[in-house]
């Protein structure tokens, strides 16, 4: 970590620090405090400050863009042959939970079934929830798409 642990008066040394950005958002601090014997600056504090830019979601563009390239590998992929909860997990739960503009599967469930089958196979229009059916673009067949209706019904 640090070049050398002993620096005469004047002398100048390196510091590494790591910053650990996995799973961080936004604006990410970590502080190094430095220790030394020089009576004046006994403890020195360091402060180091990072932006974490997500290339994926800086600009977002219409819902139709999340199944394709390089959108699909986070939001398609994952859910590839699941059903159900699995399913739901890995396509739904990203923009619907807690917290989220879209609502949670506590406010989907209040939807008739014939209305919830619709809205997960042709979107939501004029917002980012694409109709997920393959017959309009989307990447799901009928019975994944029945098997969310179902896990949302049942939960
Ligand atoms: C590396 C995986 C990954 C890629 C690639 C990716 N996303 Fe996401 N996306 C996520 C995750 C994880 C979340 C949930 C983030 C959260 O809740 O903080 C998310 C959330 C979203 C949301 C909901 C945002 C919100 O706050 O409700 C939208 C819209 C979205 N992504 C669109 C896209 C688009 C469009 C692309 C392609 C340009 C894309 N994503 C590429 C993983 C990815
Ligand atoms: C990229 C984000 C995103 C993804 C992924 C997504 N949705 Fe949505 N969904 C939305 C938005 C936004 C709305 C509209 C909320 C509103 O009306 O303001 C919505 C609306 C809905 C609605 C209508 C009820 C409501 O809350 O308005 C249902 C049902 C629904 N989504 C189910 C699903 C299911 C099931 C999946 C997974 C196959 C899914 N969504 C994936 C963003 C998303």
């Amino acid at each position: 970590m640090v070049s050398s642990d002993r620096l005469g008066p004047g002398e100048t040394g390196e510091i590494k620090a790591v910053m650990q950005t996995k799973g961080k958002k936004g604006l990410v601090t970590k502080t190094v405090q430095v220790r030394t014997n020089d009576p004046e600056h006994p403890l020195t504090i360091l402060k180091l400050k990072a932006r974490i830019q997500d290339p994926f979601h800086q600009d977002i563009g219409s819902s139709t863009t999340l199944f394709s390239d390089p959108c699909r590998t986070c939001h398609v992929e994952r859910g590839i042959g699941k059903m159900g909860t699995v399913l739901f997990r890995a396509d739904c739960i990203m923009c619907h939970r807690r917290g989220k503009k879209a609502g949670s599967i506590a406010d989907m469930r209040k939807l008739p079934r014939k209305d919830l089958r619709k809205i997960i196979s042709f979107g939501k229009e004029g917002t980012m929830m694409p109709g997920f059916a393959s017959v309009a673009g989307g990447p799901l067949t009928d019975q994944q798409i029945n098997s969310l209706v179902r896990y949302i019904k049942n939960r």
